[in-house]
């Protein structure tokens, strides 16, 4: 991270207009400060002679960096592409060549994808703003995140294999290309040295296989006997786009995990947080995008990378992106505001290419009702409306918005399909009940072939035995959790102890009706332990495993946790989105997942900044048309 820091470059300074007041009685020196172009290949070399130098303006709101081009250059969408000449820094002829002309369909890549929440959200959203927005390329290292998405999305080329790898096979596509494609005709000598595989041996690519969608690889002793067809494969991939190169990809979005933060975790490492391997991935997502130098990156996480280590992988996440000389915009938002029935908290970080407008962050639409604040340092990134601003909201949602319309399950159900038994309640369920044509306003763009008159996945992890006893006696009203099983007392201190005067009272197993881990759990104060939602209440995260230990997860009036439908709505996952895996494995990839509805709303902030659309401010007003009730016309109800 120091290592980071000191690579920018000590001769830019960015431009701010905040004043300081206080007056200076003497001038120490004189310093020379030229105002340049913005260009993604800003070397101080190229600049005319001077002290220091700035492109861009800082902005505390947002932790904004964005390009002075308006003031200095006058850069209008059309002139985009052509260099800029100010004092005497030119954009150079490779960037213009990845820097190509706007196109009403862009090609986006998810790293980290999981099962696709954030990419579906995001074509979603830009599709309303007019803008083609088509997850093209996405990788995972979770086999049934992959096979969701591919469920979902047939039209993208998954690659399930860690961001390291992708990156490393990226590279050496792209020699590969430009010795057969680009170079055409140099004889095959490409030796493509894997970190997976079998310890210590090489790989060479031998073939595209059409139906698994990835190349083959073959140990380099068996390969004498390829080369003549080692072009053509090259070829059919470069023409098929299998991989994106340099300047393909026009949108990188990801989530990268970030293990090594969590308040859980006594052993994080707070001196260097990117030392831990399990936060390391921040780092390969930004060298994926310094690799494929994408128009437009979108990065989301936890709140706690602005909190763990004073903030230092957020910092980094952001000098990362302006060392690139991309302009940077940092928001945190509460899914709740987007029209979800849940709280979640994430913060997101948008880069653009100084040529580009910057995305905005897009303004609640919905009222929410507020579980826990930002992170102090970084309080003006919250995406929300000023004091006293007029704002024009929806109401908050609530459980029963999403969730009342779905037939009762037991604990046992293990059905994947079922009927709908009845119709929509309310407003949210008439839209996540919608057709992926509907939502996507085409004709027809399913090809998944599914039944939409069929309720998927309506089925919850089963409880065990213990559990399930326990959870049918705790009371089917609001409020209600561990505390009122039998056999313990209240304090004064508001602490949950046993009850001295009475016999243990046990449950058939032999076991306490009120286990250890739920008294001492928050220091005894929690209520959360087999704690029951209610419906008009808003719920605070939904996580990835539905743990009645540990979260307010059960079913207001069934004795079971939510299922993974009810998990999938709280997400906004239209009812069409189907998920792969092992029931557990289900909720984790819609736990992991950018809530779709979120995703959605910064599609459209996308789309915009794509079509320069959008102003020079961090935020914009979402229009009535991308609001689930406009949809109401074209949606088809199924029942
Ligand atoms: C927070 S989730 C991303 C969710 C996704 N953005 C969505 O909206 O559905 C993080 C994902 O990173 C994946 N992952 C973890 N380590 C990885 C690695 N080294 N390479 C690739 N994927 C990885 C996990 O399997 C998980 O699906």
């Amino acid at each position: 991270m120091d290592e980071e820091a000191t690579s920018h470059d000590k001769k830019r300074i960015f431009y701010s207009t905040l004043m300081n007041d206080n007056l200076l009685d003497c001038i120490v020196s004189k310093v020379r400060v030229v105002q340049i172009a913005p260009s993604v290949n800003l070397k101080s070399k190229s600049i005319s002679p001077c002290d220091f130098y700035y492109d861009m303006k800082y902005s505390v709101d947002y932790s904004a960096f964005c390009a002075t081009v308006n003031d200095i250059g006058n850069v209008s969408p059309s002139s985009c592409n052509k260099a800029v000449h100010m004092n005497g820094n030119k954009a150079n002829s490779e960037e213009i060549s990845i820097h190509r002309p706007y196109k009403s369909k862009l090609a986006l890549l998810d790293i980290y994808s999981g099962c696709g929440g954030m990419s579906t959200g995001l074509c979603l959203g830009a599709k309303v703003s007019g803008v083609d927005l088509v997850t093209k390329w996405a990788v995972d290292i979770d086999k049934s995140a992959c096979e969701s998405l591919k469920l979902n999305h047939p039209e993208t080329q998954i690659r399930n294999e860690s961001a390291e790898d992708f990156l490393n096979l990226l590279k050496e596509w792209d020699k590969l290309c430009k010795r057969y494609v680009v170079s055409d005709g140099l004889i095959f000598a490409m030796v493509i040295p894997m970190k997976r595989g079998s310890v210590g041996s090489n790989f060479r690519c031998v073939g595209w296989d059409m139906v698994q969608m990835r190349i083959q690889w073959e140990p380099i002793e068996e390969l004498s006997k390829c080369e003549g067809h080692i072009r053509d494969i090259v070829l059919k991939g470069f023409k098929a786009k299998i991989l994106p190169r340099p300047g393909d990809a026009d949108v990188i979005c990801g989530g990268p995990p970030c293990q090594g933060i969590s308040g859980y975790n006594r052993y994080r490492n707070v001196d260097s947080p990117l030392d831990d391997e399990r936060n390391h991935q921040i780092v390969v997502f930004m060298d994926v995008v310094n690799f494929l130098k994408p128009k437009y990156v979108l990065m989301e996480n936890v709140a706690d990378i602005l909190r763990f280590a004073k903030g230092s992988l957020g910092r980094y996440a952001l000098s990362r992106l302006v060392h690139m000389n991309y302009q940077a915009r940092l928001g945190i938002m509460a899914s709740g505001c987007y029209g979800l029935p849940q709280f979640r908290l994430r913060v997101f970080l948008w880069g653009a290419h100084p040529h580009e407008n910057l995305p905005q962050f897009p303004l609640p639409t919905h009222d929410v009702v507020l579980k826990y604040g930002a992170p102090s340092e970084f309080e003006r990134s919250v995406v929300a409306y000023d004091e006293g601003q007029t704002r024009d909201l929806e109401k908050t949602l609530v459980l029963n918005d999403a969730i009342s319309d779905l037939p009762p399950v037991t604990n046992h159900e293990i059905r994947y399909k079922m009927s709908y038994k009845k119709p929509p309640e309310t407003e949210f369920q008439k839209f996540i009940r919608a057709t992926k044509s509907d939502m996507m306003g085409s004709a027809s763009t399913d090809t998944t072939g599914a039944d939409k008159s069929v309720l998927y996945d309506h089925r919850p992890l089963p409880l065990s035995e213990d559990d399930y006893l326990r959870v049918c006696r705790i009371p089917q009203k609001k409020g209600a959790n561990f505390r009122d099983l039998p056999g313990i007392v209240i304090g004064d201190d508001n602490v949950v102890r046993r009850d001295p005067m009475l016999e243990p009272i046990l449950m058939p197993s032999g076991k306490s009706w009120v286990p250890d881990y739920a008294l001492n759990f928050g220091g005894g104060k929690s209520t959360r332990p087999f704690a029951r939602l209610w419906w008009d209440e808003t719920v605070a995260t939904v996580l990835c495993r539905p743990d009645p230990h540990s979260q307010a997860i059960l079913h207001p009036e069934q004795d079971r946790v939510l299922t993974v439908r009810e998990c999938a709505r709280l997400q906004g996952f239209p009812d069409y989105y189907e998920f792969c895996g092992d029931v557990k494995e289900r909720y984790c990839q819609i736990g992991n997942a950018v809530a779709v509805p979120v995703a959605r709303a910064l599609g459209y902030a996308l789309g915009m900044a794509a079509q320069k659309l959008s102003g020079d401010e961090p935020l914009m007003t979402l229009p009535s048309k991308l609001l689930p009730f406009h949809y109401y016309s074209v949606v088809t109800i199924c029942i």
